[in-house]
């Protein structure tokens, strides 16, 4: 598979999870990676994945939620790979608590990645793609996804700083994707219930505050999943690697939602 020929992607929180499975399937697909995560020894882990399989690959810390290593992360990626086309901001967190007892610390923890994390991310990223010649005329000059969630589609009891800041992730694609026309694609993915480090957070959280069985929060999830099954990270991929490619030139400002079918429109 070569669609991503001559490509360099940088995706962020790539150290683990969705961010790591999108690093490696746009590997696959013959991209030159930039792999970040503020775990610094998680992302150079993941670059080293994608080495071994024969890809091109780098890794570095950022702290997204620090709009400085943001723009430092690209300029990373530009001065080692000479430009950047496909940005996927990944990196996120969550914090589980009922609405009356979220603190403001709370809401920063989350909304200052999640939110304010991703809107200069997309800045810096958007700043670097805009300067760049497209690899041939008429084609965007860069694409960036941005990883959202069912979450940011309606209000969640438990999780309203993160619901919030999902809703953030969605409203900045649709801003960015109109400021940055014709030059740049800015889409996003919303996955569901998908097994992963956080989910076991959720989980955790969760049950702990209702005195549940560990586990209970996960299982009452994957009842709402018409597909009949939890989502793998590798379930994300097929859509991020269209977005990041020449088949998605013609589309912007979208948020897609793969969840195996939670929520129909
Ligand atoms: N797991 C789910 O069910 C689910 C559902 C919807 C959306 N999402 C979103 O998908 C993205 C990835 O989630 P995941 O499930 O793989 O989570 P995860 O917790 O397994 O992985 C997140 C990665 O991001 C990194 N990270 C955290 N804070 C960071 C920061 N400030 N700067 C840079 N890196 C940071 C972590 O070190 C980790 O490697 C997140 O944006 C999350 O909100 C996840």
């Amino acid at each position: 598979m070569d669609a991503l020929q001559e490509r360099i992607a940088l995706v962020s929180g790539a150290g683990r999870g969705i961010g790591r499975a999108i690093a490696l399937r746009l590997a696959q697909e013959g991209a030159t990676l930039v792999v970040t995560d503020i775990d610094e020894a998680a992302a150079l882990g993941t670059a080293a994945q994608i080495r071994a399989a024969g890809g091109t690959a780098e890794g570095c810390r950022a702290d997204v939620g620090d709009p400085a290593q943001s723009a430092a992360m690209i300029d990373f990626a530009c001065e080692r790979f000479g430009r950047l086309d496909v940005l996927v901001n990944n990196a996120g967190v969550v914090r589980v608590q009922p609405l009356l007892e979220v603190r403001p610390e709370d809401w920063d923890f989350v909304n200052d990645v999640n939110a304010r994390g991703l809107f200069f991310a997309v800045q810096a990223g958007a700043r670097r793609m805009r300067a760049q010649a497209p690899h041939r005329p008429g084609a965007p000059r860069g694409k960036i996804i941005n990883i959202a969630s069912i979450a940011g589609r309606s209000g969640r009891p438990m999780f309203a700083a993160y619901a919030a800041s999902k809703a953030a992730a969605i409203s900045i694609t649709q801003s960015a994707a109109g400021a940055l026309a014709p030059e740049i694609t800015v889409n996003a993915i919303c996955p569901g219930v998908v097994e992963t480090e956080m989910w076991r957070t959720i989980d955790q959280e969760w049950t702990q505050h209702d005195g549940r069985q560990p586990g209970a929060a996960w299982q009452d999830r994957l009842k709402a999943i018409p597909l009949g099954r939890p989502e793998a990270p590798e379930d994300l991929t097929g859509m991020a690697a269209f977005l990041a490619g020449a088949g998605s030139d013609y589309i912007t400002g979208q948020s897609y939602h793969v969840d195996g079918g939670v929520l129909m429109n």
